[in-house]
């Protein structure tokens, strides 16, 4: 029962295989993801984390298996479908608008505006400005929540790397459906300060009940936050359970380079 309420988003014995490579082979495994959880998805290089969430968000089919978000199947939903439903994706690399500023950058990711539909544009030149300053405002919050406001009218490809990283991230939080958060390898490259930002804004996404599912290398860095982690190889779940429970794998440390 009280799996019923909290496993937001599931996936049942997935595969995957490109050419001759299996990128994901979870027959007879059931992932969930759970609401104001933090999941982690481990492994080295080329163990099929990206894959799993191209799985997840829409970008690929799977060859075998399900998807389903809130017990409906959604392994043919299409990712802007997905998106609509609150499964919302921060990519490996960083995808930004380069030659659109700080706020604009945000303000394009705030959804539900009117005058994203055309014709009420044309036709409401007044209220369109109105709704412009109430996102520009709105943009310049979020900006400040996350210590960017100094930058504001700055470039996207001005800014540092992390503070690109923070933007990608604050964009993912726009969306006003988000359930679930998908962020692959989101302190990738960061500094100790930019990653300590990272995971208070992890943190803020679990205490409003989204589920977060993240793919990092530096398990020390995410060690306190994630409530859940799956460790994959080779496509295959290696193992699963706390951060404790993978950090004590004598197994794991053996094989994934960078843990001690
Ligand atoms: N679009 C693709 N075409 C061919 N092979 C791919 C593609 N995407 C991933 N792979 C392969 O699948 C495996 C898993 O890749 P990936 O999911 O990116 O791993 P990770 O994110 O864990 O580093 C790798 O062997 C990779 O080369
Ligand atoms: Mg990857």
């Amino acid at each position: 029962m009280s799996e019923m309420k909290t496993t937001i988003l599931q996936a049942r014995n997935l595969i995957k295989a490109f050419g001759g490579v299996q990128a994901i082979d979870l027959q007879d495994v059931s992932l969930q993801f759970e609401q104001g959880k933090v999941t982690a998805v481990l492994g080295g290089n080329g163990a099929g984390k990206t894959t799993l969430f191209n799985i997840l968000n829409g970008v690929l089919l799977p060859d075998c298996g399900e998807v389903t978000f809130s017990q409906i199947d959604i392994t043919h939903t299409p990712i802007w479908k997905r998106c609509r439903l609150g499964i919302s994706r921060l990519w490996q690399e960083v995808r930004l608008f380069p030659e659109l500023n700080c706020v604009e950058n945000i303000q394009v990711a705030i959804r539900g505006q009117k005058s994203e539909n055309a014709w009420w544009a044309l036709t409401h030149r007044q209220l369109v400005n109105k709704e412009e300053q109430i996102s520009r405002s709105q943009a310049i919050a979020i900006l400040e929540s996350i210590g960017l406001k100094d930058v504001m009218t700055h470039l996207a490809s001005e800014i540092s790397y992390g503070q690109q990283k923070l933007l990608a991230i604050a964009r993912v939080m726009c969306n006003q459906d988000i359930k679930v958060a998908l962020l692959d390898e989101p302190m990738a490259g960061l500094d100790k300060h930019m990653i300590s930002k990272v995971t208070d804004l992890i943190c803020t996404m679990r205490d409003k009940g989204i589920a977060v599912v993240v793919i990092e290398h530096d398990l020390h860095s995410i060690r306190e936050i994630v409530d859940h982690a799956i460790f994959l190889e080779q496509g295959r779940c290696f193992a699963t359970g706390t951060m404790e429970d993978i950090l004590k794998s004598s197994e794991i440390k053996r094989r994934y380079i960078g843990l001690q």
